[in-house]
């Protein structure tokens, strides 16, 4: 039996207040913060759904393991912990721990890339695209054709195009590919999920090909709570089961731990081949620290070898896709217009299609996460022209191909009391609809313009 309300499978022992802001004070702020919720101070929010990235709550194992942390240089106890754990999930004998995801993404990348190169992805992460382009080499987004329609009832709408994979092989010429990544849940693309199928395939046409096949397995277990639903076959195995199936495809997994590591910091680079663990091991060591900690101090590995194993509990898993469904459908039921079905760790919204009235040179992203904001103190991204758009030889911007507005929810941080609130708030956002007004850009850095930018009411 299902019951319809999602209980948050733990209980709370420590609070974190939060502060309570009025409207008015809320306008105030923003003013303040030139209309970049970027630049609010966390004091000024209520709901953060800025991202999941490094935004969970740690359980009391992970907070008492923390105090089991060995600091020693090399060999630590809580790297070796760590170690046993990552390589059980992915299966592969070379271990790396970095900071980040990004700093795992800065040694593969600047290792394999470089002029002359590409990589082909389902949908290439900021940071991913970034780190491949910063060594010279050239990165192709091939989601399926589903993925671009938002209202396409697609069961593994992060699938990469097998077909257009094979053509761009042809193409490009297998020996300048430097790897295929495939990133599970497909961020970019609206957090859609990725079959096994997809997965199976795409790793035989890279060793068909001779090319490293990679996997962004950040989200892996929110992607492993979809395949156990949706693809026949998987109904009687496990979560964990499923994920460490997935990483058997591929030669290399990259990991930001901040999301299904279910920790505040931390990540890894997983190999199978040790030439290149050779090589990565040293950049490693140069930039990150030596190879039994990287960037991490030993209280980190282990909150992260922990959490590794909770993020697969049924119990903690089904509440986490649940909830992230309930927000999205409950706005989907309103008639907002978002990226549907519903992903594992965000609700995306169409900003063009909820304010048809502001062009797009106005930001209507920009302008749903200001009145998400001063309504209800909701602070969100905008996921458009302002993060991805460009200007011409006239200065005139070409727009981003969507204007996305992404509801991120932190794991194991807000109840079902506070989904609720949002989705009151929305109601109040709908029927402000038609007053909303669009943004004008006063000051922006070159890269990267959405952290900094600042905004003026139109
Ligand atoms: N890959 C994916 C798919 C990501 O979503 C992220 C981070 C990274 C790599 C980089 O990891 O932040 O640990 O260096 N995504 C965050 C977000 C920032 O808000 O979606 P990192």
């Amino acid at each position: 039996m299902q019951f319809k309300t999602i209980f948050e499978p733990f209980r709370i022992k420590m609070v974190e207040p939060l502060s309570v802001t009025t409207e008015a004070q809320r306008k105030d702020f923003l003013k303040q913060a030139h209309y970049n919720p970027f630049l609010l101070k966390s004091d000024q929010v209520l709901i953060d759904f800025l991202t999941d990235s490094g935004t969970s709550a740690m359980s009391q194992n992970q907070w008492a393991g923390m105090m089991a942390g060995d600091e020693s240089y090399a060999g630590a106890r809580s790297w070796t912990k760590f170690e046993k754990v990552v390589h059980e999930l992915t299966g592969m004998p070379y271990i790396l721990p970095t900071h980040q995801g990004r700093a795992a993404e800065r040694i593969l990348y600047s290792h394999l890339g470089g002029e002359g190169k590409y990589f082909i992805s389902n949908t290439h992460f900021d940071t991913t695209r970034a780190n491949i382009e910063f060594s010279g080499a050239l990165a192709y987004d091939i989601p399926i054709l589903e993925a671009k329609d938002f209202s396409a009832h697609h069961p593994f709408k992060g699938n990469m195009d097998v077909i257009k994979l094979k053509g761009l092989i042809h193409e490009l010429g297998a020996a300048n590919i430097s790897g295929v990544i495939l990133t599970v849940t497909n961020n970019s693309g609206g957090g859609q999920p990725v079959s096994m199928q997809n997965a199976r395939e795409v790793s035989k046409v890279c060793h068909e090909n001779k090319i490293l096949f990679i996997l962004d397995m950040c989200r892996i277990a929110e992607n492993a709570y979809f395949i156990h639903d949706r693809e026949k076959g998987f109904e009687g195995k496990t979560y964990k089961e499923i994920a460490q199936e997935m990483c058997s495809f591929a030669d290399a997994a990259i990991m930001s731990a901040k999301k299904d590591g279910l920790v505040n910091m931390g990540g890894f680079l997983s190999l199978r081949n040790k030439e290149l663990s050779d090589a990565c091991t040293q950049l490693l060591i140069i930039t990150e620290g030596y190879s039994t900690y990287g960037g991490l101090s030993g209280r980190d590995m282990e909150a992260i070898a922990i959490g590794l194993e909770e993020v697969f509990d049924p119990a903690y898993l089904q509440y986490r896709i649940r909830s992230t469904t309930y927000l999205g459908e409950a706005l989907y039921k309103k008639g907002v217009p978002l990226i549907y079905p519903i992903g594992g760790h965000a609700v995306y919204i169409d900003a063009k299609g909820f304010y048809p009235n502001i062009p797009v040179d106005h930001y209507p992203g920009q302008a749903l996460v200001c009145e998400l904001y001063t309504t209800g103190g909701i602070r969100c991204v905008e996921v458009g022209s302002v993060m991805f758009g460009k200007y011409d030889e006239h200065g005139k911007l070409i727009p981003a191909p969507m204007e996305l507005v992404r509801l991120a929810i932190p794991r194991r941080v807000y109840t079902q009391s506070h989904i609720d609130f949002v989705i009151e708030v929305f109601d109040e956002v709908i029927k402000a609809k038609t007053s909303a007004r669009g943004l004008r850009i006063t000051h922006e850095p070159h890269f990267l313009r959405h952290f900094t930018a600042q905004f003026e009411l139109i």
